[in-house]
């Protein structure tokens, strides 16, 4: 209710008598709060909304500049295929030619040539995450295809490698080079968890319909926590001090390309178990 009084005087000024008037506002006081309420509403979402614009402006802004960064690397990449290709066939030559040459002498090329082949490991990471190439899919024999790749790791004395495969696996139908990167990625990293060294084990089991193979790639090393495992395949994470934390992403981006996918268990302090699940060849489908 609402009370407005007022004093109504005579020609000179005196009051003669007072005029009363009572209103019921509850429907005026009603909507005033209602519109107060919506407007309030309309603030928040107008806040929120611009949050939002910009966040996504940034985001576009961070976008443009990573894919520009991407492709910079990638020519960068490319570039510096050829000359590490030259050095590695020197290293070659000078290993063959210096066989006899002092312990000294031997294990700074040993040096040199493990340095570049983590330096390709690298560019192909670089190259494959730019942009992943449609697979040259073929007949893949896997026994094979690991032992090459582990001639391009570079393994410490540290570590053994137990290589478990069955006699009778299915050939795959994958681009060999593709997996062999993704391969190389997991071994490093499985090093890469064992500082003090210890036994890195790959094994392989044919899937029920035998429509897959699973390799599996176990280390015994620092394990990862929940919230590594949460980050693990995005791009740049990385929580080594010499790392860039592209291998990951292309081991999925590689393996999805190649119809697979991949799984991860690890437990923290005790080690990490990647598999990779990677189709069989059939007749029908070459
Ligand atoms: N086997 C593993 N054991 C423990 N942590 C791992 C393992 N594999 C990956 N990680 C964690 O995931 C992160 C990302 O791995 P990823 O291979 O993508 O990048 P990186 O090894 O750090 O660098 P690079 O690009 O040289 O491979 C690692 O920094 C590490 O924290
Ligand atoms: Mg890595």
């Amino acid at each position: 209710m609402r009370l407005s009084v007022s004093l109504i005087s005579d020609a000179q000024g005196n009051p003669i008598y007072f005029v009363a008037q009572t209103e019921d506002i509850t429907e005026r006081k009603r909507v005033e709060e209602e519109f107060q309420r919506l407007n309030q509403a309309l603030e928040i979402k107008v806040t929120e909304r611009t949050k939002a614009l910009l966040e996504a402006q940034e985001e576009l802004v961070r976008k443009e500049k990573l894919s520009m960064l991407g492709q910079v690397a990638g020519s960068v990449g490319h570039e510096l295929r050829n000359p590490l290709g030259v050095m590695s066939n020197a290293v070659y030559f000078l290993q063959m030619v210096l066989s006899d040459a002092d312990e000294t002498v031997l294990e700074y090329l040993e040096i040199i040539k493990n340095e570049i082949a983590a330096a390709d490991r690298i560019v192909g990471d670089l190259l494959d995450s730019v942009r992943t190439k449609p697979p040259q899919r073929d007949i893949v024999y896997i026994a094979p295809l690991l032992e090459q790749t582990l001639r391009k790791c570079t393994i410490p004395p540290s570590v053994t490698i137990k290589l478990d495969l069955p006699e009778s696996l299915p050939p795959l139908f994958v681009d060999a080079i593709q997996i062999q990167q993704v391969f190389r990625n997991l071994i490093s990293n499985g090093i890469e968890a064992m500082p003090e060294g210890g036994s890195l084990e790959i094994w392989a089991q044919v899937g029920k319909k035998a429509e897959t193979v699973t390799i599996n790639v176990r280390d015994h090393g620092i394990g990862m926590s929940q919230e590594q495992l949460g980050r693990l395949f995005q791009p740049l994470f990385t929580t080594k001090a010499r790392g860039i934390g592209l291998g990951l992403v292309v081991v999925r981006n590689l393996t999805q390309a190649n119809e697979g996918c991949v799984h991860v268990k690890s437990e923290w302090g005790v080690g990490s178990t990647f598999a990779v699940t990677l189709p069989v060849y059939h007749v029908m489908a070459g």
